[in-house]
Formats: structure tokens, sequence, C-alpha cells
């Protein structure tokens, strides 16, 4: 039988400041630089040594692990040796993250966007969303640490828009032991069946009256105080773990990343900042040729990232904005933690690629929802920041940014199913007016009833069946043919 070796390559990691450039070691769980406070990236001082393999090699490796039965290398780690490659295999978590399919655009939807697309369906993950790519790699790295401490007690935190916070509830109520969880929400601005999540892992689930940035302040001020694991992705073990996505699309694309466009909803920036490491990384190893272009998506309602990219470049400043209800409610976020990453990761990824390599694009609340919705009647199943995504395609075509021999891979981040309540909402026309979305009828989709209940008393089951019939080949206009 064909079985995959754990890897025995062990890489030396270390945090690197990106204010300051310190270098930091990853004995302690950090987040921010302990010398002035900014955010960090991890990296692996063996790097350069993987290099020297040149970029077939590691396509090989991946091309062929792709079907390892080790679980601990279905996942996330099949791209093991440029993720965390100090992990032992008994501390990987692996609960069917990762490997989403990437599925083409159908001809209608082809036809009518302009361009040929993808979405990558990241709702297929255990937790119907992303974010379970970066809790496989920082549970694995917590329950390391936990095993080499003997630490008798790891209270997990997090503040969340929903998504992170069903993610971080279902790998800890999976670790288990001496692994518990905390998640910290914004009072009534998650989805119902977001909520329902944690709730079911058996989190302590805890509310805010707020958004979600008000909840991220609070949980960054209790990390600085207390003796807690954050879970957001100002943890780094987070982004390496998301960096995945990037790996993943390339390999789909039989690592052929020439003439792509790659869309990503932008919230807490962390899902854009690991996309952007990831092919970076892939370039550097000589795994792809050509780094694919990157288009970041926000909704005007929440748009601190595009604000500071449209400004002229001698002008830039970035000022966290105010944000107002949003049907893309997982990326509601004016104050991304993780911008000074992106800051940093896209100047080196237009250096390397071109100005036009990275951008931020704006769209409407309108076109989102409808962005969703026209996805899903065309066989998706994407989220509203899936919508977002095919929004900011769209409007991308719209201005002329992407070319016919282009290719998009649009990140459906999530399951349609956790954010459906909009789509209730949309139907109905019922959204409330801070959302400035309005029903186009072209769109909506009811179900019709075909009796009142009151008209099936008194009819036998026969006359039941014969009556429903009747009425439903009246509806669709069909005739009866003597075969019957
Ligand atoms: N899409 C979904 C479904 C999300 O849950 C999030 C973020 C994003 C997009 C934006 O990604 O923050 O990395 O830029 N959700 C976080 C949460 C904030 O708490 O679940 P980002």
């Amino acid at each position: 039988m064909l079985t995959h070796a754990f890897p025995s390559y062990r890489g030396v990691m270390f945090y690197r400041c990106l204010g300051c450039g310190a270098e930091h070691g990853t004995e302690d769980l950090l987040y921010t630089c302990p010398r002035c406070g900014a955010v960090l990236l991890l990296e692996d001082r063996r790097f350069p040594e993987l290099l020297e393999k040149g970029g077939a090699y590691w396509q090989d490796l991946f091309d062929v692990r792709a079907a390892a039965k080790r679980p601990a290398l279905r996942g996330i780690f099949r791209f093991y040796e440029i993720t965390a490659p100090v992990l032992e295999e008994e501390d990987i978590l692996y609960l069917g993250e990762g490997n989403t399919p990437l599925i083409e655009a159908s001809p209608d939807l082809r036809c009518l966007v302009g361009r040929a697309f993808a979405f990558k369906n990241d709702g297929q993950n255990p937790s119907a969303s992303f974010k379970d790519r970066g809790m496989a790699c920082a549970f694995s790295y917590l329950r390391a640490a936990v095993r080499q401490h003997g630490w008798d007690d790891v209270l997990t935190v997090c503040a969340s828009t929903g998504d992170t916070s069903a993610a971080a509830a279902l790998y800890a109520a999976y670790a288990g032991g001496v692994i518990r969880s905390v998640v910290l929400l914004p009072q009534g601005k998650v989805t119902p069946q977001q909520l329902s999540q944690p709730l079911g892992s058996g989190a302590l689930v805890l509310e805010l009256p707020g958004v979600f940035d008000d909840c991220m302040r609070v949980v960054e001020f209790l990390a600085a105080r207390c003796r807690v694991a954050l879970l957001n992705s100002k943890n780094s073990w987070r982004i390496l773990g998301q960096e995945s996505y990037a790996f993943e699309t390339a390999q789909a694309l039989d690592w052929k990343t020439d003439k792509v466009c790659v869309f990503v909803p932008v919230g807490n920036a962390g899902n854009i900042t690991a996309v952007l490491h990831g092919f970076l990384k892939l370039h550097d190893l000589a795994v792809i040729d050509a780094l694919p272009r990157i288009f970041g998506i926000q909704s005007h309602h929440a748009d601190p990232v595009y604000r500071y990219y449209a400004a002229p470049e001698t002008e830039r400043v970035f000022r966290p904005v105010e944000v107002t209800a949003s049907v893309a409610q997982a990326a509601m976020i004016g104050n991304p933690v993780s911008f000074p990453r992106v800051r940093a990761l896209a100047e080196r990824y237009r250096a390397v690629a071109g100005e036009r390599a990275f951008q931020i694009l704006q769209v409407t609340e309108q076109a989102v929802m409808e962005g969703m919705l026209t996805a899903n009647r065309h066989g998706h199943t994407a989220c509203t920041q899936g919508g977002e995504c095919l929004a900011g395609l769209r409007a991308a075509v719209a201005a002329g940014l992407v070319g016919e021999d282009e290719y998009a891979v649009l990140d459906s981040t999530a399951h349609a199913l956790k954010f459906i309540d909009f789509q209730n909402l949309y139907f109905a026309d019922a959204f409330p007016r801070e959302y400035g979305v309005k029903a186009d009828p072209s769109l909506v989709n009811a179900p019709e009833a075909l009796f009142i209940p009151e008209e099936r008393e008194g009819l036998d089951d026969d006359a039941f069946v014969r009556e429903s019939a009747s009425r439903i080949a009246r509806r669709l206009g069909l005739t009866e043919t003597d075969g019957g």
C-alpha cells in the first residue's frame, strides 16, 4: 500500500515584527511585538534551503501528497514544509478542513458575467467557513505547546463576527482536555446559524453591545493582561493555516497562475494577508512562475482598506471607519487588525508583479446581495461575502480591470446557509433602511401554496392526489398525455 511518510523536515520558526523588524522565538504565543507593539508574521529560518530543491520538486511532492491517507496530511498540512514545519504528527488536529473544491461557473453564469471564473467553496469546511484552515494550525500549535509545557489550563478567546467563533469552538471542543473556549460576540450582529455553532460546541458565549471592532478591542485588552490564548487572526499561526487557500488554488490550476485574478472579501484583513503571503511563498519557491493578481473587495458600508488605497499614494493615511449595517456582516469591520500586514505584503507583491497585481475595490450592498443570489441561482452555495466577490468581479469587468483572457477565482468564504436570513430579507423585500437594499423582482423566489388547508378537508387521498396534480398541471401549463 502506498503510504506517505510524515515529513522529516523541521524548520526553525520565528515571529518577525512588521513594525521594527525584530525577531522573536516561538516558545511563547505572541500576538504583537514585545518591543514595539506591531503585528507579526511567522517565518521559517530554513526557508532558503527549501528553494534549493526547485519548484518542480515541490509541485510533485504536493501532488503526490494529495492522495495521502494519514489524517495529519489530508488537510492544510499537505503543504507541511511551507506551513508550520515545527509541528509533530501527534499534535496535528484534522477535522476535515481544506481541500475545498474549485467550482467553475456554469456556461450561463459565465456568459452573464462576461468572464470565465470559478468559486472556491470554503463553505465546505467543517464549520462551514475558511476559518477552519487557520484554526487547524493554531490548535495544532496549541496542542504542541500544551504537551511540551505541561500546561493544565488553556483558555482560548476570540472576538468574532460569527465564523471565527464557530471554528474556534469546534476545534476546542474536539481538542478537549485542558483546552477551553470562550467567544465574544457583538450582540445581534451574528446570524442565528453562526450563533448556534459555538453554543452547540459547548463554548462559553459572551455577548457585548456594539460591533465587532468593540469586541476586538476588549479581547486585545484582555489578552495583554491575562493569560489567555487569543485566536483572532492577530495570532500568526492562524495566518499560516489560511495560506493553504492560496496553495490549493494554485494546485487546482495545475500551478499555472499567470492571467489568474483572485477575489477575496476583506474584513479584519487576515484572509487577504494569508492569500498574499501564500502566493508570495509559492513564487519564492518557483512553484508558480507568475503571481496571480489579487483583488480585495469591501462593501461601501465597511471600507477602510479601500479608502486607504483609493487615496493618492503620497496622501495615504490609514483611518478606521464607522461601519454601518452590511449584508457582508462577517466582514463588517472598521478597524482591521491585519491592515499593517496587508500594507507590508502588498508592497512586496507589487514590487514583484506590478501595481495592478494588488487592488482593492468597493462594491454596494445591493451588488453584494445580488452577487450572492445570482451565484446561487447558477448552482453555487455562496455566502454574502462570496457574493461580495462576484460583485467585485463584475465591477472589475465593468471598469476594464480584468481582461477577456484572464480567469478569476472567487473566494466563497462561508456556506450560503450561514447567511440565509439575508436571502429571506431580500425575498420579502424587507431590508431595514440602513442596509439600502431593495429587491429586484426577477431575483425573488417564494413558495406557492397549492391549497389553503381547509380545501383539503373532505377530499379522500385519491381525490387529493388528482386535484393536486391537476392544479400543478394548470400552474405549469402541462397537458395530460395518454400514457399518463
Ligand atoms: N468572509 C467570512 C465568511 C468571514 O467570516 C470573514 C471574517 C471574512 C470574510 C473576512 O475575512 O476578516 O480575514 O478579512 N470573519 C471574522 C470572524 C472577522 O470573526 O468570523 P478577514
